[in-house]
């Protein structure tokens, strides 16, 4: 990485070798507006690899500061120990940049979220951590990355060039967006009385819902138990997929035993952010590759089931008895 000693080095010098020049002959106008430009730009220049070496230079600032005292205390078990100088460095490089803090801090203000404790998972796309609300219930809570190593990696090379401007607002908004996405489908399989976690808030790239699992860790994934009764369960995740289809109007797409997670002798599924409705183009074979997952997972527990049934249960099954509920606030 250039630092400023060495674009001193590369920038500076021949600048004052021409300075020196300039004055036996003096610039023109043009010329001199020229230069103050180009200095202009080198300051601009300099100023930013500024701010991207001191990244959390930004918390120096007296508002920002007092936030972050606000909360350092609440989100001390999600980093480690000890104040941000000397926390773990790389989950707070990845998930506590300025806006998903700020981001915390509004859902702090208003109860929604009081501490962060441990992280749960850390995925690609988000951490999990588990925290608690301002009633003392636990809380899972989804941290989205606003900037993954591929996006970091080609932003370099388009960030600065001012024919492409805004760049990386585009791609915060599209996270944003999938979280809300996360946010809306979780609320419309639990308003058809899906085992789902409730929603509890979402803002920016952060998505609060209930916390499965006990006070150390996170209920244990589908495919890490080994389950007495498969067929009840099975039966229940079809029951999932058709109530999903036929009344929520929604594909999870990703429905696997690694998105279902063993909670209270039930399986309850996660990860819906994928889920898309009845109408996008992919809707059907999204559910068909959903219907043969849980077929496989199925056979896999020594039950005789065929993708064909299974199909036609999800389009077919009587739902008349299931109705809409009221989701509590
Ligand atoms: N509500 C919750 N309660 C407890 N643990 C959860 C909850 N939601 C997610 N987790 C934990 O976090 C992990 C990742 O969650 P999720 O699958 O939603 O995120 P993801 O970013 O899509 O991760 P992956 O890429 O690994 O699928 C889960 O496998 C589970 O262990
Ligand atoms: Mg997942």
């Amino acid at each position: 990485m250039v630092n400023d000693d060495d674009w001193e080095e590369l920038a500076g010098r021949p600048r004052k070798g021409r300075k020196s020049r300039k004055k036996r002959h003096p610039r023109s106008r043009a010329e001199r507006l020229d230069a103050e430009h180009q200095r202009a730009e080198q300051n601009e220049f300099l100023r930013g690899l500024n701010d991207r070496q001191g990244r959390f230079e930004w918390m120096k600032e007296e508002r920002y500061n007092t936030m972050f005292r606000d909360i350092e205390a609440k989100i001390q078990g999600a980093m480690g120990s000890g104040t941000y100088d000397w926390v773990d460095r790389r989950v707070f490089d990845q998930v506590f940049d300025r806006l998903t803090l700020m981001a915390l801090y509004k859902m702090m203000k208003s109860g929604v979220i009081d501490t962060l404790d441990f992280p749960v998972a850390r995925g690609k796309e988000a951490h999990v951590f588990h925290g608690t609300n301002l009633a003392g219930e636990p809380v899972a809570v989804k941290i989205f990355h606003t900037s993954n190593a591929v996006f970091k990696n080609l932003i370099q090379y388009i960030e600065g060039d001012p024919r492409f401007t805004g760049l990386r607002r585009k791609h915060r908004d599209l996270v944003e967006v999938w979280v809300r996405k996360e946010h809306r489908n979780l609320s419309r399989l639990a308003r058809w009385g899906l085992n789902v976690p409730l929603p509890r808030g979402v803002h920016k790239n952060v998505l609060v819902m209930d916390y499965l699992g006990t006070a150390t860790s996170p209920s244990p994934k589908l495919r890490d138990v080994s389950i007495d009764d498969p067929q009840t369960v099975y039966d229940d995740l079809l029951q999932f997929l058709a109530v999903s289809w036929q009344k929520g109007k929604l594909v999870h797409g990703d429905f696997s035993p690694y998105n279902i997670l063993w909670h209270d002798g039930r399986p309850c599924v996660i990860d819906v952010g994928q889920g898309v409705v009845d109408s996008h183009p992919k809707a059907q074979e999204f559910l068909v590759r959903d219907v043969t997952r849980l077929v496989e997972w199925g056979q896999k527990n020594g039950l005789e089931v065929v993708l064909a049934d299974a199909m036609y249960d999800v389009l077919n099954m009587d739902l008349s008895d299931v109705e809409q509920i009221d989701l509590p606030e």
